[in-house]
């Protein structure tokens, strides 16, 4: 399969080519991906073949269930580099991923006089569950810095505000408060403005200052190369159903001795060695903080979700999104009144790449009115705030709507969706 023959990509996406959908331009990745039939057909075939629990049966399809299961730890760990698969905990998504981190981690050692930072980029799931330990434990939670006011030259050649995480004033913020900052949480890219943030120097800065890091992921692991070694970040996250997998699986990567000093927040079989009436000795992480059956073919989904995209490759799903954002930025630049809130790369290599989501509003025209007329023409987009209120609010706008593309749309997509964009926004204007 030659990767980049597109019309070749789509046909390995049932949602893509079938009759029913054919007239649907989907650009709304950014909530979720569609999947490969390789994904449908490992969930389908765990079902139909080999449906059984896992670390409990002796019988041979739950041998093999539990084989197909720990593989994948070892396919995440080849994914995003990590040491050894002991450093890879499968969760619901990077939301719970998130919460386990925040509670079973961060609160145990909070203090009243201790500063978690987090940004106002965030998702939300990067922000309420820092907010709630926080008020939980009396710490307080403080906002990261961001370069909003600096207009800089893109590698497309035009202008873009940088909303990225500006590190000199985190360095001088943490200069004269690192003591009392117990814990960072940042994303890598952005789900509003697809911006890329330096995690790597970011990390540097917060281990100069011990303090250990988690990185949201949920927006990258589809679009660009992780290696949680060489960002060096304590903790990093995502979810299976952004890169092309189920929903309700996900991944925490946690460094292994970090992962030892958790206190589950949750408790049930698979995660002890001895139970004694009155008290238990728990096995070690990660699978005492995977209690319970846990989504075995969300996992195993997961893992043929990874191999598509290996398959795939990430450069050449790189080259063809960096194509579709520079041809569809270059004709929405053009539309009358719009405001594109486009994010900055600011990674040192890799200069030409960030992820292809475009969020904007259209003067004089309500963001909610333009996605239900996109929507009536078969352009599925998100719109409002998307669960990024904050950011909103830096934005100075109450929401926007988004078109967030995937390897496999087409140039003629974006010009179906520019063609039914301005006729909206003639209709929506009178
Ligand atoms: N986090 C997803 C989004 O940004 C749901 O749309």
């Amino acid at each position: 399969m030659s990767p980049l023959d597109i019309n070749i990509i789509r046909s390995k996406f049932p949602f893509l080519k079938t009759i029913k959908n054919k007239d649907f331009i989907y650009f709304d990745n950014a909530a979720t991906t569609q999947k490969p039939e390789t994904v449908i057909n490992a969930i389908s075939n765990f079902y139909t073949n080999e449906n059984s629990n896992i670390h409990r049966s002796v019988h041979r399809i739950g041998a093999v269930a539990t084989k197909k299961y720990e593989d994948t730890r070892w396919i995440v760990k080849d994914f995003i580099s990590a040491r050894s698969a002991e450093e890879i905990v499968f969760t619901s998504g990077a939301t719970e991923a998130i919460n386990l981190v925040a509670n079973s981690f961060v609160k145990p050692m909070l203090c009243e006089t201790d500063i978690i930072l987090a940004s106002s980029l965030e998702h939300h799931a990067n922000l309420i569950p820092w907010q709630m330990i926080a008020k939980e434990t009396g710490a307080t939670i403080k906002m990261l810095p961001i370069k909003k006011a600096e207009f800089i030259q893109n590698s497309l050649e035009q202008e873009e505000l940088d909303y990225t995480i500006n590190l000199v004033e985190l360095k001088e913020f943490l200069s004269t408060h690192g003591d009392r900052v117990k814990f960072i949480a940042a994303q890598h890219i952005s789900n509003v403005n697809g911006g890329i943030q330096d995690v790597k120097e970011l990390t540097k800065l917060a281990h100069s200052f011990n303090i250990p890091i988690l990185i949201d992921g949920a927006q990258a692991a589809a679009h660009i190369e992780v290696n949680v070694q060489d960002i060096g970040c304590d903790f990093y996250c995502f979810s299976g159903h952004k890169i092309f997998g189920p929903t309700g699986v996900g991944v925490l990567f946690g460094k292994s001795l970090l992962l030892k000093r958790f206190q589950p927040y949750q408790y049930g079989g698979g995660i002890v060695q001895r139970v004694e009436n009155a008290s238990t000795i728990f096995r070690e992480a990660p699978q005492n903080l995977e209690a319970g059956t846990p989504n075995i073919a969300g996992v195993i989904g997961m893992g043929a979700a990874i191999k598509f995209i290996t398959n795939v490759g990430l450069q050449n799903i790189q080259k063809q999104e960096l194509s579709l954002k520079k041809y569809l930025r270059s004709k929405l630049n053009k539309i009358e009144g719009i405001s594109i809130y486009q994010g900055h790369n600011s990674l040192k290599l890799n200069k030409l790449f960030s992820s292809p989501v475009f969020s904007f509003n259209v003067n004089g025209v309500h963001h909610y009115d333009l996605a239900v007329l996109l929507a009536e023409n078969n352009i599925l987009v998100r719109s409002g705030d998307l669960c990024s209120q904050t950011f909103m609010r830096v934005l100075g706008v109450s929401g926007c709507v988004r078109a967030s593309l995937s390897f496999y749309n087409t140039r003629a997509e974006i010009d179906a969706f520019l063609l039914s964009l301005k006729k909206a926004i003639k209709l929506l204007k009178g």
